[in-house]
């Protein structure tokens, strides 16, 4: 009966354990949340765009850019330069938490797998 009593008490504890861990939202939970897979894949991870064919593809995303970059990117306070050298905005906005963004952005600055732009 000892060994049972022992033997449950190991359950709780991993259990508790896998509640603690699904509880926390991370990066993939908010980028598909904040609807980023409305116009995203990110390949390296297995997650597809809501839309087919699949659309601008992340899984490279911080290879150039770092958090702080992704972070005002997202939120429109920076765009990128087109070959005319304006300032193209970001085409989502971001419109949740910091702790959200904070989530989100520190997980896509560490996506550094290149992958091939799909098949015209
Ligand atoms: C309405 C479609 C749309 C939505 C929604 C969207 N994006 Fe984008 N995103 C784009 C497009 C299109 C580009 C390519 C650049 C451009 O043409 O503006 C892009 C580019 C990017 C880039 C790449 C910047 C670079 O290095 O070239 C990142 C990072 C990004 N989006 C993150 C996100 C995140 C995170 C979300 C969710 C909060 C999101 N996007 C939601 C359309 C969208």
């Amino acid at each position: 009966m000892k060994s049972l009593k022992a033997f449950s008490s190991v359950l709780f504890a991993v259990g508790s354990l896998l509640f603690a861990t699904s509880a926390f939202a991370g990066g993939p939970d908010v980028f598909k949340a904040e609807n980023c897979t409305k116009c995203h894949s990110v390949a390296a991870e297995g997650i597809e765009a809501a839309k087919k064919p699949y659309q601008r593809d992340l899984s490279a995303a911080g290879a150039e850019h770092d958090a702080a970059w992704l972070a005002k990117y997202i939120k429109k306070e920076v765009g990128i330069p087109n070959k005319a050298g304006e300032e193209k905005m970001h085409k989502g906005k971001f419109n949740g938490s910091d702790a959200d963004l904070g989530v989100l952005t520190s997980w896509l600055a560490g996506l550094k797998t290149p992958v091939a732009p799909p098949a015209e």
